[in-house]
């Protein structure tokens, strides 16, 4: 029989060689510790011992497999460990409170379109509905309709907080714009949201709210025109306000949220206006920035 040379071995499945371990108190090993007997067989793990561990490390794996594809530690690093400036103080939150109310309503609307109809004759009976029947439906319209106030009144706070420590001045305009579309998309929120349980009193309500947008300038006929969807308000109304509510402007809603976040990691906060800026070590004296360097207009060999 013809003898077939051996195919080598590839260096990934050999081993690594034993070494024999250090003499105690030389570096290797620490003072004190006994060198391990190479002889003697360690205890072999149980197919159970094995599983248990496999198992335990199961979820980091998958963790690892999904950063592997997504790279998200960088970006999560860069996200949650970013640095906040001195004086930083409970009114910085009053953003993530916003952030928290707007994620509250959409996840509350996502359970009352469930069970809401939106059509003149139903909604007021698939409210009631809501209320009197759907198990924890009070509650779910609850805070939908009292997080609807939450919100407006957090995001005016949010806007004080970021106008009085001068957080709209350069490089931050740009947000301060985003900003404001923000908060007119949450007031278009509040007022396409009041007309849908469609009772007296938001039927009333929209009927004056519709008519005060008619009575702005150049654009407003327009608008009130568009949002009664018809020469008086009824179920035309009802369907282009429910479509407003509930696609229009949460999409909008979530996409400039999503560019306000990405230009506060970038920019990073606003310190308080109380708090001096340090200049770095070996900066140049700010008298002689004002002054020009070397009285040549130049400042650290650039043109001001
Ligand atoms: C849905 C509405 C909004 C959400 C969810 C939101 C969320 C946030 C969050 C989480 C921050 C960072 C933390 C903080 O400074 O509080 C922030 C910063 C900021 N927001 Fe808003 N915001 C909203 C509306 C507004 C409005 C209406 C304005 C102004 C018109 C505004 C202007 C700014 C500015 C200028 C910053 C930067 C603050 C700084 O650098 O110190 N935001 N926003």
């Amino acid at each position: 029989m013809p003898s077939f040379p051996k195919p080598k071995i590839p260096d990934a499945v050999v081993p690594p060689p034993l070494r024999k371990p250090a003499k105690p108190g030389s570096a290797g090993t620490p003072k004190g510790q006994a060198p391990t007997d190479l002889k003697e067989t360690p205890e072999r793990p149980s197919h159970g011992d094995k599983l248990l561990d496999q198992a335990k490390e199961a979820p980091i794996d998958a963790l690892g497999w999904v950063d592997q594809r997504l790279a998200a530690t960088g970006f999560l690093t860069g996200m949650l460990f970013r640095k906040v400036p001195k004086g930083t103080n409970w009114f910085y939150t009053l953003g993530s409170a916003t952030l928290f109310a707007f994620i509250v309503q959409a996840t509350t609307g996502v359970f009352l379109a469930m069970f809401y109809t939106p059509s003149a004759t139903q909604a007021y009976s698939s409210i009631a509905h809501i209320n009197n029947d759907v198990p924890l439906g009070q509650l779910v319209h609850g805070m939908h309709k009292w997080g609807s106030s939450v919100m407006v009144i957090l995001i005016f706070l949010h806007m004080g907080r970021t106008f009085f420590f001068g957080a709209y001045k350069y490089p931050r305009e740009l947000n301060w714009v985003i900003g404001v579309v923000l908060l007119i998309l949450t007031m278009t929120m509040a007022f396409t949201g009041y007309l849908l349980p469609f009772d007296q009193r938001s039927f009333w309500a929209s009927i004056v709210g519709i008519n005060i947008n008619g009575t702005g300038p150049i654009v407003g006929p327009y608008l009130s025109d568009f949002l009664r969807a018809g020469p008086e308000l009824g179920a035309t109304t009802l369907s282009r306000f429910y479509a407003i509510h509930m696609l229009l402007v949460p999409g909008a809603i979530i996409a400039l949220i999503g560019a306000h976040m990405y230009l506060v990691v970038k920019l990073g906060t606003t310190a308080p206006p109380w708090v001096k800026t340090e200049r770095p070590k070996g900066a140049m004296p700010t008298s002689e920035l004002e002054a020009g360097a070397n009285g040549n207009g130049r400042v650290n060999g650039a043109a001001r």
